[in-house]
Order: C-alpha cells, then sequence, then structure tokens
C-alpha cells in the first residue's frame, strides 16, 4: 500500500548510465516483478513493491494527463515512451526515461506490462520541468472532476504549437 504520509523532499537520486530499473505488472498495474535497480532507487523492500499498485512511487509532480496517456497508450496494445519523476520511499525523487510495453498472451490478449527506465539527458528533464509544471498547474486548477480534461490540453496545445507529435516532442527533447 502507498504510505499517503510520505513528504517529498528535495533529495535528488540520479540514475547512473548503465542503470536499468525494470518492472512488471498485471493488466491493472500492480507489480509482479521488480529488478534489483528498482528496489535500490525506490527505496521498498521486494515484499513491499510486488503485490502492490505501481503508484507506489507516484511523484505529486506529475500530472495526472500524464499516467492517462500512458494508461490509453498501453491499453490500446501500444509502445510507449515518457519522462516520469518518482518518488522514493524517504520522499526523495529520481527522474526516468520509462519505456512502458504490454505483454501479450498466446490468443493476442494484454496480460500485463513491462516498464524499463533509462537514465535521461538533464537537458531533456530541464524541459519536461516546466511542462509538467504548467499540467500540474492546470489541473490543480480545473479540481479533481477536471483535472485530466486541463493537464491534456496543456500538453495538447504544446504539440499544437510546435507541429510535433507526442512521440516526436519526447524524442526532440
Ligand atoms: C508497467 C507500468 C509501470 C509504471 N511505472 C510507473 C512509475 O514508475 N511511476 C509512476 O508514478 N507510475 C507508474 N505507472 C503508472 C501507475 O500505474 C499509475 O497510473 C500512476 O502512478 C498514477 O497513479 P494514480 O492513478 O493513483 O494517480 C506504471 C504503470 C505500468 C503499467
Amino acid at each position: 500500500m502507498k504510505d499517503k504520509n510520505i513528504v517529498p523532499t528535495q533529495r535528488e537520486r540520479v540514475m547512473r548510465e548503465n542503470d536499468f530499473i525494470v518492472s512488471k505488472t498485471d493488466p491493472k498495474g500492480i507489480i509482479t516483478y521488480c529488478n534489483p535497480i528498482f528496489i535500490e532507487f525506490s527505496g521498498y523492500t521486494e515484499e513491499e513493491l510486488l503485490g502492490t499498485q505501481h503508484n507506489i512511487v507516484r511523484h505529486p509532480d506529475m500530472p495526472r494527463a500524464a499516467f492517462k496517456l500512458v494508461w490509453d497508450t498501453i491499453q490500446s496494445g501500444k509502445e510507449v515512451f515518457a519522462y516520469v519523476k518518482n518518488m522514493c520511499k524517504d520522499g526523495g525523487y529520481y527522474w526516468v526515461f520509462t519505456h512502458v510495453t504490454p505483454d501479450f498472451g498466446p490468443s493476442g490478449n494484454i496480460v500485463g506490462y513491462t516498464s524499463v527506465r533509462r537514465c535521461p539527458s538533464r537537458q531533456a528533464v530541464e524541459k519536461v520541468i516546466p511542462v509538467y509544471q504548467q499540467m500540474v498547474a492546470a489541473e490543480k486548477a480545473a479540481g479533481a472532476r477536471d483535472a485530466i480534461g486541463a493537464g491534456t490540453q496543456v500538453l495538447v496545445g504544446l504539440l499544437t504549437k510546435t507541429g510535433m507529435s507526442y512521440d516526436e516532442l519526447v524524442f526532440s527533447l
């Protein structure tokens, strides 16, 4: 279970160049596998992670619309790439560049998801921070019911302005 009392701190853990943080979930986002690097960065034990919703590492600075986009994409059977700020058990944080893919069963149905995360470039993180800040601000202003729509609008506005698709934007950073 996610502990709602964790207070976010400014303590950053930076991924090393050759690190891969890997996890697998069931179709509902419950963690079924985590590698040692995930355990190291999140600060949770394997026992705490397995059987728990993946939002255990959700950071309050992350816009809800970002996760909506991730879930919409993977549930439709496609892969997705995203920059994510995650929260450690001690309130610290770590930035990742994640690739999430659906896992298919023999009949083509989705039986779970796999995420592999690499160290993002500092330059990309610096560009993502203000975008996520704008999205979170719009989500807060809109209120819980309209949050995802408001956050999505900020992202769509940026894509329209740059003339890029989401994937093009992510890989241009
Ligand atoms: C394979 C997989 C990996 C995920 N990895 C993360 C992650 O590292 N951090 C995170 O905050 N959410 C991750 N999520 C998304 C969470 O399931 C959840 O949607 C998100 O944390 C938002 O939580 P909330 O719906 O409670 O706001 C992942 C989902 C899947 C399917």
